[in-house]
């Protein structure tokens, strides 16, 4: 998916591109010919996010994980902002899932991690040359074929584990292992007030003279309300991005004017976050250039978090009142 957030673009654009591993990019929302198009003969899998960073586009995931069977690939979605509280790719067709547990899992902004997690459903063996690392003798793992040794519930996370985890490091401290256990028992309780809170904020900001446009697919209008009932009927996440009126210079105003919101690049945290991205991540670009980023001069990305509500309308609206 073409949407997916910033540094995932750049792994697979630039650096894995490097590494002789080629993308080809769909906007999520394209017509069937269009993704059908994008699978070529050396298509390996498919990739996408549930709810994409920061455009918050909804991945029609179970029509991405037939289009991927029909060519005998798997679908792997980066399921970060919904949690596997509020979707379980899994359920619609997803054969891996992987996470930033940097963001709601942890929840606490206290460590940096990651994870992959498989369904254990694809099944290698029917497409052996395909994926020769899961199908043929592992010289450096005491010359096992993966996918005969472990079936298919087995084979591609305990390549994962035993042969990258050791070869690549990509390993938790025990610390870090620790907290982010911490933040997991009870991440069932603060998605639920995220999902409220970030309703209620949505609501708010919906109404209000000074906010020109806002995207939230919990509020009934929005192009992935439909899509978002069907995939995560509980809700989606805290997040959510709106429009100042009077463009950049507006929004900058409006940020400096925040009294209890943290102005941060980090999202999905217990503690309410905002970012201008035309004022900070991205203040190198012209106002043209924002918008074919897709990140308007006037957009802000808002990041609900487990507080009290009204504390949050609260500062939202005086910081609006000013400007
Ligand atoms: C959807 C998504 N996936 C992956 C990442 C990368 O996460 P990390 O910084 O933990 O490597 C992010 C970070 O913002 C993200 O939003």
């Amino acid at each position: 998916s073409s949407t997916v957030y910033g540094g995932t673009y750049n792994l697979f654009a630039v650096t894995m591109k490097k590494m002789g591993i080629s993308f080809t990019f769909v906007d999520p929302d394209c017509s069937d010919e269009e993704l059908e198009a994008a699978f070529q003969p050396n298509t390996k899998a498919v990739f996408g996010e549930t709810i994409a960073n920061p455009a918050l586009v909804i991945l029609d995931i179970e029509r991405f994980a037939k289009a991927a069977h029909a060519h005998g690939v798997p679908l792997i979605v980066d399921n970060t902002f919904a949690t596997p509280i509020n979707c379980r790719p899994f359920e619609w067709g997803a054969d891996i899932v992987t996470h930033s547990t940097t963001k709601y899992m942890d929840g606490h902004d206290a460590t940096v991690g990651g994870c992959i997690v498989d369904s254990g459903n694809f099944d290698w063996q029917a497409h052996a040359d395909k994926f020769p690392g899961l199908t043929t003798p592992d010289d450096s793992y005491h010359g096992i074929t993966y996918a005969e040794r472990f079936g298919k519930e087995g084979a591609y996370i305990t390549k994962a584990t035993a042969q990258l985890m050791r070869d690549l490091g990509s390993t938790p401290a025990p610390m870090n292992a620790y907290l982010l256990n911490l933040g997991l028992e009870t991440l069932a309780l603060r998605m639920e007030r995220h999902c409220q809170n970030a309703q209620k904020v949505a609501e708010f900001l919906n109404s209000h003279e000074k906010i020109a446009w806002v995207n939230y697919a919990g509020l009934e209008g929005n192009k992935y309300y439909e899509r978002a009932k069907k995939y995560m009927p509980n809700g989606t996440c805290g997040v959510i991005s709106f429009g100042v009126k009077g463009g950049r210079k507006a929004a900058e105003a409006f940020m400096a004017k925040l009294e209890q919101i943290i102005i941060a690049t980090h999202v999905a945290d217990a503690r309410t976050c905002i970012l201008h991205p035309a004022s900070s991540t991205h203040r190198q670009m012209t106002d043209t250039e924002l918008v074919a980023a897709g990140v308007g001069p006037d957009l802000v990305r808002l990041s609900v978090g487990i507080e009290y509500v009204d504390d949050i309308i609260a500062d939202l609206a005086q910081a609006l009142e000013s400007i």
